[in-house]
């Protein structure tokens, strides 16, 4: 089974919620770009200051500063990993290239009217990062996490305008990384439109789990 992996895909097409999942079915570890930043932004620390407007706006923050997160991150990790939301550029995945062997980027495929639905009805915990949708995959008590009963919030980026950006910055920068793993023989394309157990099952047999 392979167990070091990238989860690579636009925004919204269901990585955060998966790697929660295969991260608590398979005790990886789980290194969510995103999900630091956020973390950093809430502390109000240097790192957090450094990427707030890029986020807010919907670009990328700097390769050099999400390339440091990731080389501190890796190395207290020994076991399986998977990285979401990293990398996101070329540049970033050369970078990877040189600090980690990585076993397969599995790319989450789904069409675009379906991300934005799913983004602007995103809810997530800012204690423990689940991930819900008040349509799709609803708390069990309204606007609580399942998990520890926070108050669930809505992202700042996840309005349908910065939406819109995240999405053009996802196919000018991050797009052509899946040429740049399909040549490596590293790519699995799975289908992200389908059924939250669907996708879980497809990305089970793409790594060798089942
Ligand atoms: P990040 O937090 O990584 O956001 P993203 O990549 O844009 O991805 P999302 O979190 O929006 O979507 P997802 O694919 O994880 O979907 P989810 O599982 O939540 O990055 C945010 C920002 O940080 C970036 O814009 C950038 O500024 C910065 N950043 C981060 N990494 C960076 C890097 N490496 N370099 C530079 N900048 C970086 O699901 C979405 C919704 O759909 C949820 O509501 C969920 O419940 C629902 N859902 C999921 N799967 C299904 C399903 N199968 N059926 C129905 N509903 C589903």
């Amino acid at each position: 089974m392979k167990t070091r992996l990238v989860f690579l895909g636009p925004p919204g097409a269901g990585k955060g919620t998966q790697a929660l999942i295969m991260a608590g079915k398979f005790s990886f570890a789980r290194i969510a770009t995103g999900d630091i930043l956020r973390e950093a932004i809430a502390n109000e620390s240097e790192l957090g200051l450094k990427a707030k407007e890029f986020m807010r706006s919907g670009l990328l923050v700097p390769d050099e500063v999400v390339n440091e997160i990731l080389r501190e991150k890796l190395s207290s990790t020994d076991n399986g990993f998977i990285i979401d939301g990293y990398p996101r550029t070329i540049e970033q995945a050369d970078f990877l290239q040189k600090i980690a062997s990585i076993e397969m980027v599995i790319y989450f495929d789904a069409p675009e009217e379906l991300l934005v639905q799913r983004i602007v009805n995103r809810r997530v915990c800012p204690r423990c990062n689940a991930v819900y949708n008040s349509v799709e995959n609803p708390p069990k008590v309204e606007n609580r996490c399942d998990n520890d009963g926070t108050e669930l919030v809505h992202r700042i980026d996840d309005v349908e305008d910065v939406t819109r950006e995240r999405l053009k910055t996802f196919w000018q920068k991050t797009a052509p990384l899946v040429d740049y793993y399909f040549s490596r023989d590293l790519l699995a394309k799975i289908s992200a439109g389908k059924q939250l157990e669907e996708v879980t099952a497809e990305i089970e047999i793409a790594i060798g789990a089942i």
